[in-house]
């Protein structure tokens, strides 16, 4: 923008000079040639006339033999002055008055050979001499001999034709200077400026680059989620001018979105609370429930088989309940960003516990452990890592048919440790696959060997908040045939 105002400036101020230093040319020529004309007419005929006599036997145009050429009356005539004689559209002689015609010298009749010079003029020449009108008015011509003239022709007193005319040489190199010295004028005026107008248009736009330095500076906070402190404002905010305005009404826009983020947060605050509430208050009633099937299992007396069947249904479903409402809990926790344990962890450790768990609940898939030699340690929550490995793990056993290989990887990669779980199963579609780490996103269940039961759709959600509050991330990849779970976990050691 900067740069276009200034070559806008500049580009007007150029094509003013050009128009100044045209108009100015053109008014000097005609108020020289004017002049030209004036002394023109004031010269009169004298010269052309004069020549008649000076070359020699009318219309011959032949010098009569024994009288001098230098015969022209040349006497107040200035220098440059043409003279010629026309008979019958015909040039019967031309001469120019030379430089140093003097007066005084052709008074006294000692008249130098040089006072003036015949001239020799082309039949082009000729023609244009013979086309003008023999009535007085000045004409331009350009002359092969000589150059441009202004011309006027005079009917003579014996039928012919007198032409007279000044040089307009002098009215060029007057003009030429004039353009010169407006060229350098211009030259300078335009150098000066393109500097201070740079500077002028600097120093006005700088209000604008405040406003937009504070847009670019709140368009690089991340405002997805969470408490954001949207402090930013322009300082201008004049409404008397454009860049006042524009800042008065994004401090505004700042204003209303700040407002709209604290809303938010207030009700991600006001939702996570409800579920952590929530989540509290069913664990005790669930618990109840849970231990009255128990109890009733164990009674002593004889109880029907339906009934015994119902209380161990109840049993199951209330420990299910139980295991959600855990899973929920937790989620809450991690989402209010409470802080986790931080301690060494041995991966290589829960690997192993988890791989032995895995193979005792899912005997029908084929387990592989690829271990590095070293043990594998990492900062955090035991707790928690474990349950990321037993969800990995669960998964590839619940979603995959029996038969099925499955390899727990831990691989260390610089200052990451991936923590890979890859199965020879059906793998995910890919629909479902950008937001199974999503809560309560689960495929059909008529896929998984559990069916509906043990499925929440939370495991994945857990795995990925856990990574998360590690300071990790999650990654899939899946393809029939193959499906790899990835986390990365900061390495503990350096
Ligand atoms: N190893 C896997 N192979 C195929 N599908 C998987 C695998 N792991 C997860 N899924 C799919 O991702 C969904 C979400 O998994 P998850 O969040 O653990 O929920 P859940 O296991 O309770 O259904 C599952 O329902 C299943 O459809
Ligand atoms: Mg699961």
């Amino acid at each position: 923008m900067r740069a276009r105002l200034i070559a806008g400036v500049l580009a007007l101020l150029l094509l003013t000079c050009g128009g100044v230093s045209l108009a100015t040319a053109e008014l000097l020529r005609h108020f020289l040639v004017g002049r030209l004309d004036q002394q023109l007419a004031q010269a009169g005929a004298r010269y052309a006339a004069s020549l008649e006599h000076a070359a020699g036997a009318p219309g011959t145009g032949i010098p009569a033999p024994g009288r001098p050429d230098a015969g022209a009356d040349t006497r107040a005539q200035a220098p440059g002055t043409f003279g010629a004689r026309l008979l019958d559209g015909r040039v019967t002689a031309a001469g120019v008055v030379d430089g140093d015609a003097d007066d005084a010298e052709v008074a006294s009749g000692d008249r130098p050979a040089d006072t003036d010079d015949k001239v020799a003029l082309t039949a082009v020449d000729g023609r244009h001499l013979a086309a003008l009108p023999p009535d007085g008015s000045a004409h331009g011509v350009r002359l092969s001999a000589l150059g441009g003239y202004r011309v006027r022709a005079a009917a003579g007193r014996d039928g012919d034709v007198l032409v007279t005319g000044l040089p307009t040489g002098p009215v060029d190199a007057t003009v030429h200077k004039l353009v010169m010295v407006e060229l350098l004028v211009f030259g300078v005026a335009l150098a000066a400026t393109g500097i201070a107008g740079t500077l002028w248009v600097r120093l006005s736009l700088r209000p604008l680059e405040r406003v937009a330095g504070t847009a670019e500076r709140v368009s690089a906070l991340s405002l997805a989620s969470g408490a954001v402190a949207l402090s930013e404002r322009v300082p201008d905010e004049d409404p008397r001018t454009e860049v006042g305005r524009v800042g008065s009404a994004f401090n505004r826009m700042l204003g209303h979105v700040e407002d709209a983020l604290a809303q938010r947060h207030l009700v991600e605050e006001r939702l996570r609370g409800f579920a952590a509430d929530a989540g509290h208050e069913l664990r005790t009633p669930l618990a109840t429930v849970r231990g009255h099937a128990e109890l009733a299992l164990r009674h002593p007396g004889p109880v029907p088989p339906e009934v015994r069947h119902s209380l161990g249904r109840i049993e199951a479903e209330s420990r299910r309940m139980g295991a959600i409402v855990e899973d929920l809990l937790l989620l809450a926790r991690l989402d209010a960003g409470r802080p986790l344990a931080d301690d060494e962890v041995d991966l290589t450790r829960l690997a192993l516990d988890g791989a032995a768990d895995a193979r005792a609940s899912a005997p029908g898939h084929r387990w592989r452990l690829d271990l590095p030699e070293e043990p594998v340690i990492v900062r955090g929550d035991a707790d928690r890592l474990r349950q990321v490995v037993a969800n990995l793990l669960a998964n590839a056993a619940a979603h995959t048919p029996e038969g099925t290989e499955v390899t727990l990887r831990l691989t260390p990669d610089g200052p990451w440790i991936a923590l890979g779980v890859t199965d020879t199963g059906p793998g995910i579609e890919p629909r479902l696959a950008e937001r199974v780490f999503e809560r309560f996103v689960r495929g059909d269940p008529a896929r998984s060997r559990t069916r509906s039961a043990g499925s929440t759709g939370l495991g994945l959600a857990i795995v990925r908040a856990v990574v998360d509050a590690h300071g990790g991330s999650v990654r899939l990849a899946s393809r029939p045939g193959r499906t790899e779970f990835t986390a990365l976990l900061p390495a503990g050691r350096d």
